[in-house]
């Protein structure tokens, strides 16, 4: 497989759900930015803006489980909801106090800590959110790879609020002549952008998610992970952790 894109233009595509990322992922040199927006990358970025030193994301409870019983701090969250006897769960608000300054935490979420792991093979992955897109995009322009951008979804699913980040990051990077190589998922997911751009939170008022958090009185979580640029750090996967791009 060749490294380049044909003529040094980058491929931007968008994955619209983790079980589609093996039909996408032919270069393995590429970046992939692993977005789930609801709410494991806002979340993870959230921590690293609070000041923690690096995370462990972990696909299974299991695995949390075993790190729980080393003595790490673990959060667990599944169908939304913070698993008992785990440290902390899955609200970006959660970090806001910078309560883990320091540490290392390990994570694991229904759909985002997943897509992380099937991310791996790639030779660069780093998480993305509405919370620290600038920094996203600005990354990617500097690493000048091909491009993957994966949707988390729901459950192997595809959601509207993964795909919408995608289409403004389609939308940025696609104004540097070098991300013109667009798939018809980006092209589909920059025209969705368009249309929500104005009001990200009433385009979401029916997505599966928004009214699953809105029903748990998640609100305020909603309104922080739509709200644009609120970190520099870019989040990137180097072996089994995550650390701050600033760090390394
Ligand atoms: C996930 O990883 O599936 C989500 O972040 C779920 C949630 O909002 O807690």
């Amino acid at each position: 497989m060749s490294e380049e894109s044909s003529g040094n233009i980058r491929k931007v595509e968008v994955v619209p759900s983790p079980a589609l990322f093996p039909v996408y992922f032919e270069n393995p040199n590429c970046i992939v930015v692993v977005i789930d927006v609801f709410r494991a990358t806002s979340a993870i970025c959230a921590a690293f803006e609070s000041g923690i030193e690096s995370l462990i994301p972990v696909a299974t409870m299991d695995e949390a489980i075993a790190y729980k019983e080393k003595g790490f701090l673990v959060g667990a969250e599944r169908n939304a909801e913070i698993v008992p006897g785990f440290d902390f769960g899955n609200s970006p608000l959660g970090f806001k106090d910078g309560q883990f300054k320091g540490e290392t935490l390990v994570l694991t979420t229904t759909n985002g800590t997943k897509a992380v792991e099937v991310a791996k093979p790639a030779s660069k992955v780093v998480i993305g959110a509405f919370t620290n897109f600038s920094a996203v995009c600005e990354y990617i322009e500097k690493e000048d790879k091909d491009v993957l951008l994966l949707c988390a979804g729901w459950k192997g699913r595809f959601n509207l609020e993964d795909t919408l980040f995608a289409g403004a990051v389609v939308k940025k990077i696609s104004q540097n002549l070098r991300f013109t190589d667009l798939s018809d998922s980006s092209i589909a997911a920059r025209q969705m952008y368009a249309s929500a751009e104005g009001d990200l939170f009433g385009f979401l008022g029916e997505s599966s998610h928004r009214k699953r958090l809105s029903r748990m009185n998640m609100e305020e979580d909603i309104i922080y992970c739509l709200t644009l640029d609120q970190s520099n750090i870019v989040p990137v996967l180097k072996g089994d952790k995550i650390w701050s791009d600033q760090s390394l």
